[in-house]
């Protein structure tokens, strides 16, 4: 299969062969939302930039409004001019990708849509060459999967993935869940049309490039293996700062609170890729079977978990709201923007050594970071000569200024002894002089391919779900969170956490 030629990306050396995929039908449900506006359009179209769709990829948006095909091509054009990696877009490129996108009104209730859909999709078989492969993204509410696949199931829109045959996957977007008995159910659904192998939930913090690079950092380098471990970690940190408060989704969020939104997804795939032991092979099952071990192993919370709300403040400058006061959410809510908790993975490698993990909104600034925070020198040596000593840190640096930093210390220049904290930086946008490709442009791709590896399994998504049910329950019948002020680091209670073991939260 030939791709569309465009401009190489350094990151992407070597792919261009290897991995264009067969060309599908890729359906988007939900087509005129935000997601596909801001995220899947420009990710599709930046694929095709970068020479990885392929020849007669075929792209049809399914919503409720009424566009035709070029009124639909038009928006998407203007949400790539907005939303798009490279900019501005490449009319030659433009002009291939969006003679393959089209669009199919309809509402997700009505059988006779579906039927019109299916028409149409074999119809691009014939004329795209699409060879009856479907990929079915269900970018909507999940109260809307049961129906989506009961339809997809009865107009014999899906493939038997037990015989030979073309293929068809679906992609289930977030929230999957909004407690184990929820996230069950979702996942009795998804199974009831399609079989495990044909679902692919999206956890988009798994196609970053630098949460990739988690493994390849561990398991590709012999050095780190030794020291990976209790013997020589004495803590370990996770941040998930956003500067953003709720935006125009206070209605969903209002209902979420930030461990769901991100500790329960997000975070807990950090975890896993940090602390899991490494897979037989780079193949989905096996490195799934390893991070599933990894959530298995939690410790029930105890009270070490703090939750906080934001009230008013500045952030970057500028005045910001207090939660209660954002659009579509509930003057009295009690839903925590913040949360922190001392984590223990009760194994081999991990016994005693805390995570200590935060995630929170309308913080100073934007940042997703990991440090690795090594135990002191074994002997005290320049300690007795009255230095002090910092610990050595590997910090993972996940977004923004993507890279990877070792501090340790180092003698001063002169003639006393004396040491100060250095550091040894890598960073992507020096080495690799490109911008890591978005989340989403990498998993529409392996969805493509049929690789399942970056994407999280039935038994992921519900043991995370069994570990944080009971503090979910706990802070739904007690108490109201604590304040901080927009623009901060969260509350205080946070920094007593971490400070009550004689540590710190490290300034990412
Ligand atoms: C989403 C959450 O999953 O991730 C949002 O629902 C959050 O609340 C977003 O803002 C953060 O993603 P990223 O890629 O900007 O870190």
């Amino acid at each position: 299969m030939t791709a569309i030629a465009v401009e190489p990306n350094p990151l992407r050396e070597g792919l261009e062969q290897e991995r264009v995929p067969d060309a599908s039908c890729l359906v988007i449900f939900g087509a005129s939302g935000d997601l596909t506006q801001r995220k899947l359009i420009p990710a599709l179209y930046a694929l095709a930039h970068d020479g990885l769709l392929p020849a007669g990829q075929t792209i049809i948006g399914f919503a409720r409004p009424d566009y035709t095909d070029d009124a639909f091509r038009a928006a998407m054009r203007e949400a790539c001019e907005k939303h798009a990696r490279t900019k501005p877009v490449d009319d030659a490129v433009w002009e291939n990708f969006a003679r393959g996108l089209f669009y199919q009104r309809g509402e997700f209730t009505d059988p006779e849509a579906y039927l019109r859909l299916r028409r149409r999709l074999e119809e691009f078989d014939k004329t795209r060459g699409t060879g009856g492969r479907r990929i079915y993204y269900l970018a909507v509410p999940p109260d809307f999967f049961a129906q989506i696949s009961e339809f997809l199931g009865a107009e014999k829109m899906v493939g038997d993935p037990e015989r030979d045959g073309p293929y068809t996957r679906v992609i289930i977007e977030k929230p999957f869940g909004h407690d184990l008995a929820s996230a069950r159910e979702l996942n009795r659904v998804a199974v009831t049309t399609f079989r495990e192998r044909q679902v692919f939930r999206i956890d988009h913090y798994l196609g970053k490039e630098t949460v990739q690079n988690l493994l390849v950092l561990r398991f590709a380098n012999g050095i780190f293996e030794p020291f990976w471990n209790r013997q020589y970690i004495d803590h370990v940190q996770l941040t998930v700062a956003e500067s953003i408060g709720v935006e125009k989704r206070g209605s969903y969020f209002d209902s979420a609170g930030i461990t769901r939104d991100i500790i329960q997804n997000h975070m807990l795939q950090l975890v896993s890729l940090v602390a899991m032991e490494p897979p037989v092979a780079f193949e989905a099952n096996s490195v799934r079977d390893e991070k599933v071990k990894v959530l298995r192993a939690l410790r029930e919370l105890d009270d070490r978990v703090v939750r906080g709300q934001y009230v008013e403040g500045s952030v970057l400058g500028e005045p910001a709201a207090g939660y209660r006061s954002e659009e579509k959410v509930d003057p009295k809510s009690r839903t925590e923007t913040y949360a922190a908790m001392r984590v223990f993975i009760d194994n081999w490698r991990w016994a005693d050594v805390p995570f200590y993990i935060r995630a929170g909104k309308r913080l100073p600034k934007r940042v997703t970071d990991i440090s690795i925070h090594f135990r002191p020198a074994p002997y005290p040596l320049f300690s007795r000569l009255g230095l002090k000593m910092s610990a050595n840190v590997l910090a993972i640096r996940i977004q923004p200024d993507e890279g990877v930093s070792l501090k340790f210390d180092s003698k001063v220049p002169g003639p006393a002894v004396r040491t100060a904290p250095v550091s040894m930086e890598f960073r992507y946008a020096t080495s690799f002089g490109a911008e890591p490709p978005e989340a989403y442009e990498r998993l529409l791709l392996e969805t493509m391919l049929g690789d399942a590896t970056l994407f999280a399994r039935r038994d992921e998504i519900e043991t995370a779900w069994a570990w944080l049910d009971p503090l979910l329950k706990r802070w739904a019948a007690n108490g109201d969170p604590n304040p901080y002020a927009a623009g901060t680091w969260g509350p205080e209670a946070a920094d007593q956490l971490i400070e009550r073991d004689g540590r710190k939260w490290r300034r990412p």
